[in-house]
Protein backbone atom coordinates (compact mmCIF):
# COMPACT_ATOMS: atom_id res chain seq x y z
CA UNK A 1 0.00 0.00 0.00
CA UNK A 2 1.20 3.62 -0.94
CA UNK A 3 2.35 5.91 1.51
CA UNK A 4 0.26 8.87 1.07
CA UNK A 5 0.69 12.57 2.48
CA UNK A 6 -1.56 15.89 1.81
CA UNK A 7 -0.38 19.28 1.96
CA UNK A 8 -3.44 21.45 4.15
CA UNK A 9 -3.42 25.02 3.19
CA UNK A 10 -5.21 27.79 4.51
CA UNK A 11 -5.37 31.03 3.44
CA UNK A 12 -5.92 34.57 5.08
CA UNK A 13 -8.02 35.37 8.03
CA UNK A 14 -8.52 31.60 8.89
CA UNK A 15 -5.98 31.73 11.30
CA UNK A 16 -9.31 33.56 13.01
CA UNK A 17 -11.34 30.59 12.99
CA UNK A 18 -13.39 30.30 16.29
CA UNK A 19 -13.94 33.85 16.50
CA UNK A 20 -14.17 35.43 13.34
CA UNK A 21 -17.72 35.60 12.33
CA UNK A 22 -18.83 32.00 13.96
CA UNK A 23 -22.70 32.41 12.97
CA UNK A 24 -20.73 31.85 8.93
CA UNK A 25 -17.69 29.67 9.63
CA UNK A 26 -18.47 28.26 13.15
CA UNK A 27 -17.18 28.42 16.55
CA UNK A 28 -14.05 25.86 16.29
CA UNK A 29 -10.51 27.14 16.05
CA UNK A 30 -7.99 26.89 13.43
CA UNK A 31 -5.73 24.28 15.40
CA UNK A 32 -9.21 22.46 16.68
CA UNK A 33 -9.81 21.95 12.75
CA UNK A 34 -6.55 20.99 11.76
CA UNK A 35 -6.58 18.54 14.37
CA UNK A 36 -10.24 17.31 12.81
CA UNK A 37 -8.05 16.97 9.54
CA UNK A 38 -5.06 15.09 10.50
CA UNK A 39 -7.54 12.73 12.87
CA UNK A 40 -9.07 12.27 9.65
CA UNK A 41 -6.35 11.62 7.61
CA UNK A 42 -4.76 9.20 9.83
CA UNK A 43 -7.78 7.09 9.61
CA UNK A 44 -7.65 7.31 5.94
CA UNK A 45 -3.89 6.49 6.37
CA UNK A 46 -2.76 10.15 4.40
CA UNK A 47 -0.03 11.91 6.56
CA UNK A 48 -1.34 15.58 6.85
CA UNK A 49 0.43 18.73 7.07
CA UNK A 50 -1.47 21.99 7.50
CA UNK A 51 -0.44 25.51 6.88
CA UNK A 52 -1.90 28.76 7.26
CA UNK A 53 -0.65 32.48 5.76
CA UNK A 54 -2.29 35.31 4.90
CA UNK A 55 0.42 36.14 2.73
CA UNK A 56 0.06 35.22 -1.07
CA UNK A 57 3.78 34.80 -1.68
CA UNK A 58 3.95 32.41 1.58
CA UNK A 59 1.06 30.61 -0.17
CA UNK A 60 2.33 30.53 -3.78
CA UNK A 61 5.94 29.49 -2.10
CA UNK A 62 4.50 26.35 -0.27
CA UNK A 63 2.44 25.47 -3.40
CA UNK A 64 5.71 25.35 -5.66
CA UNK A 65 7.78 23.53 -2.87
CA UNK A 66 4.75 21.02 -2.11
CA UNK A 67 6.36 18.32 -4.67
CA UNK A 68 9.80 18.85 -3.24
CA UNK A 69 8.17 18.31 0.36
CA UNK A 70 7.31 15.13 -0.98
CA UNK A 71 3.66 15.85 -0.85
CA UNK A 72 1.60 14.17 -3.25
CA UNK A 73 -1.76 16.40 -3.43
CA UNK A 74 -2.86 19.60 -1.40
CA UNK A 75 -6.02 20.43 -0.12
CA UNK A 76 -6.42 24.83 -0.81
CA UNK A 77 -8.82 27.12 1.15
CA UNK A 78 -7.34 30.28 -0.64
CA UNK A 79 -9.50 32.40 1.59
CA UNK A 80 -10.51 35.86 0.20
CA UNK A 81 -7.52 35.05 -2.64
CA UNK A 82 -9.98 33.00 -4.10
CA UNK A 83 -11.64 35.62 -5.30
CA UNK A 84 -8.33 37.74 -6.95
CA UNK A 85 -5.49 36.16 -6.79
CA UNK A 86 -4.54 35.45 -10.53
CA UNK A 87 -0.86 34.74 -8.70
CA UNK A 88 -2.21 31.78 -6.76
CA UNK A 89 -4.07 30.67 -9.62
CA UNK A 90 -1.00 30.82 -11.58
CA UNK A 91 0.82 28.90 -9.36
CA UNK A 92 -1.86 25.91 -8.84
CA UNK A 93 -1.77 26.00 -12.66
CA UNK A 94 1.78 26.29 -12.64
CA UNK A 95 2.47 22.88 -10.53
CA UNK A 96 1.62 19.04 -11.65
CA UNK A 97 0.31 18.13 -8.01
CA UNK A 98 -3.44 17.91 -8.16
CA UNK A 99 -5.03 20.37 -5.74
CA UNK A 100 -8.78 20.42 -4.33
CA UNK A 101 -9.85 23.64 -3.54
CA UNK A 102 -12.08 24.02 -0.64
CA UNK A 103 -14.39 26.16 1.65
CA UNK A 104 -15.92 26.24 5.35
CA UNK A 105 -18.43 28.65 3.59
CA UNK A 106 -20.81 27.48 0.76
CA UNK A 107 -19.28 30.40 -1.40
CA UNK A 108 -21.93 29.95 -3.88
CA UNK A 109 -24.89 30.73 -1.92
CA UNK A 110 -23.12 34.40 -0.11
CA UNK A 111 -22.37 37.76 -1.49
CA UNK A 112 -21.99 37.88 -5.44
CA UNK A 113 -18.08 38.27 -5.01
CA UNK A 114 -18.00 35.04 -3.50
CA UNK A 115 -19.32 33.09 -6.31
CA UNK A 116 -16.27 33.41 -8.36
CA UNK A 117 -13.41 31.13 -7.83
CA UNK A 118 -10.39 32.45 -10.34
CA UNK A 119 -8.82 28.69 -8.84
CA UNK A 120 -11.53 27.02 -9.64
CA UNK A 121 -10.80 25.96 -12.90
CA UNK A 122 -7.15 25.23 -12.40
CA UNK A 123 -8.09 22.65 -9.47
CA UNK A 124 -9.05 19.37 -9.58
CA UNK A 125 -12.12 20.46 -7.85
CA UNK A 126 -13.83 22.37 -5.30
CA UNK A 127 -16.05 21.39 -2.15
CA UNK A 128 -18.01 23.97 -0.57
CA UNK A 129 -20.25 24.55 2.33
CA UNK A 130 -19.47 21.56 5.24
CA UNK A 131 -17.19 23.62 7.67
CA UNK A 132 -14.48 21.86 9.06
CA UNK A 133 -16.12 18.54 6.73
CA UNK A 134 -14.92 20.84 3.82
CA UNK A 135 -11.21 19.83 4.71
CA UNK A 136 -11.73 16.04 5.03
CA UNK A 137 -13.91 15.80 2.08
CA UNK A 138 -11.08 17.24 -0.06
CA UNK A 139 -8.95 14.89 1.54
CA UNK A 140 -11.02 12.30 0.49
CA UNK A 141 -11.08 13.72 -2.98
CA UNK A 142 -6.79 13.54 -3.45
CA UNK A 143 -7.57 10.03 -2.72
CA UNK A 144 -10.42 9.72 -4.99
CA UNK A 145 -7.76 10.55 -8.04
CA UNK A 146 -5.60 7.82 -6.87
CA UNK A 147 -2.81 9.56 -7.10
CA UNK A 148 -1.33 10.88 -3.72
CA UNK A 149 1.92 8.57 -3.51
CA UNK A 150 4.49 10.20 -1.46
CA UNK A 151 7.55 10.04 -3.32
CA UNK A 152 9.94 8.10 -0.58
CA UNK A 153 8.38 5.08 -1.23
CA UNK A 154 7.96 5.72 -4.94
CA UNK A 155 11.62 5.71 -4.90
CA UNK A 156 11.71 2.39 -2.51
CA UNK A 157 9.80 0.61 -5.15
CA UNK A 158 11.42 2.00 -7.96
CA UNK A 159 14.89 0.52 -6.23
CA UNK A 160 13.17 -2.55 -5.81
CA UNK A 161 12.57 -2.76 -9.61
CA UNK A 162 15.90 -2.56 -10.59
CA UNK A 163 15.91 1.79 -10.84
CA UNK A 164 17.52 4.34 -9.87
C1 LIG B 1 -13.78 31.06 2.68
C2 LIG B 1 -14.75 31.87 1.81
C3 LIG B 1 -14.10 33.15 1.32
O1 LIG B 1 -15.04 33.90 0.54
C4 LIG B 1 -13.64 34.00 2.48
O2 LIG B 1 -12.99 35.15 2.01
C5 LIG B 1 -12.80 33.26 3.44
C6 LIG B 1 -13.21 31.90 3.81
C7 LIG B 1 -14.45 29.82 3.29
O3 LIG B 1 -13.72 28.94 3.75
O4 LIG B 1 -15.67 29.74 3.35
O5 LIG B 1 -11.84 33.77 4.00
O6 LIG B 1 -12.72 30.62 1.85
Amino acid sequence: MPITSALVLHGPNLNLLGTREPAVYGHLSLPEVDRIVRDHGRRRGIRVECRQSNFEGELIGWLQRAARERFGGVVLNPGAFTHYSIALRDAVASITLPVVEVHLSNVHGREEFRRTSVIAAVARGQIAGFGPQSYCLGLDALLALGDVRSRPRAKVNQRRRGGV
